[in-house]
């Protein structure tokens, strides 16, 4: 059952996580059975669930850094669960291309392969397929604990694959696509750091410049990606950034993002005083 731990019993976190990961279908479903999806609910519903999909895996990779950053290793309980949300969410995806293609499978298959965009798409599905596939306890085991690592590395490239995919069709509407972006370079900046420590832990340091870092390279991508698509001055785009001259740009929000994440990693040992057991079981 998901909402039991390893021992057997219920456990509040995978339960409340496990509700929570289904209540975006549960909305997109009622909007399509009540007609409130606007003029293209099927779109609509494509739209929501590919977000969602994308959301979710941010969610996966955010759990390993959220763990060591809040001091709450037993987040990891629920990080399987959210990365074969991901894959559900996915499957929702296709099925809802599929339905507005009127089930012609012929027509679907052939949009993938001609569109360029649907091709990466496809490729990620296909990758996220694998990782759900082999994340039974029974499939860790068999393939040993350093194959399977090697193997689920692989969801940095299909985040990757996913991000070029949602930024390819989301057109002009570039603003959310770019926040996403900004914060899969900071989580596999995170990892890429972790890895080369022995005690894989993230100096506060190292968090606030990758806080800054991310920042910067949304606000680069944001200039570089207007000046090609539509010859806009990169300086002016970078500027707007600091003057905040039409509202938070996408930089902007990673850049607050990093500030909030190197807060909390500096209130690491107060979180680890609180979380102390004298502390709660009010031994002093
Ligand atoms: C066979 C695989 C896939 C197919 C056929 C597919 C198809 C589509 C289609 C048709 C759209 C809407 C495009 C438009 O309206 O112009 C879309 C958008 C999107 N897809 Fe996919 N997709 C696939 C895989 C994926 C994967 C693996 C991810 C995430 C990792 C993903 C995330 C998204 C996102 C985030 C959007 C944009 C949603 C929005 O802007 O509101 N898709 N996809």
């Amino acid at each position: 059952m998901p909402w039991l731990d390893y021992s057997g019993r219920l456990s509040s976190l995978k339960l409340v996580v496990f509700i929570a990961l289904f209540l975006p279908g549960a909305w997109t479903a009622a909007g399509l059975a009540a007609g409130t999806l606007g003029a293209e609910p099927l779109k609509e519903a494509i739209h929501q669930a590919g977000l969602w999909t994308f959301r979710f895996l941010l969610i996966a990779l955010a759990i390993t850094p959220a763990r060591q950053l809040l001091q709450w290793p037993r987040l990891i309980l629920v990080r399987r669960m959210v990365g074969v949300a991901a894959f559900a969410y996915v499957m929702a995806h296709l099925a809802l291309f599929a339905a507005d293609q009127m089930f012609d499978l012929g027509k679907v298959v052939s949009e993938i392969v001609l569109r360029f965009y649907l091709t990466i798409g496809f490729v990620a599905l296909l990758g996220l397929a694998a990782l759900a596939a082999t994340s039974t306890d029974g499939m860790i085991r068999r393939l040993g604990g350093r194959r399977w690592q090697r193997l689920h590395r692989l969801v940095y490239l299909i985040g990757l694959l996913g991000l070029v995919h949602y930024f390819i069709q989301s057109k002009i509407e570039t603003y959310e696509p770019m926040i996403m972006g900004g914060c899969f370079a900071w989580l596999t900046g995170y990892r890429l750091i972790a890895r080369r420590r022995r005690d894989r832990r993230v100096p506060l340091l190292a968090v606030a410049m990758l806080g800054l870092s991310a920042a910067t390279l949304t606000a680069l991508a944001e200039a570089v990606y207007f000046w090609l698509r539509n010859g806009v001055d990169p300086w002016r785009v970078l500027a707007v950034n600091v003057s905040l001259a039409t509202g938070l740009r996408p930089g902007a929000v990673v850049l607050a993002a990093g500030i909030a994440v190197t807060a909390i990693a500096a209130a690491r040992p107060l979180l680890k005083y609180l979380r102390a057991p004298r502390w709660r079981f009010g031994v002093t």
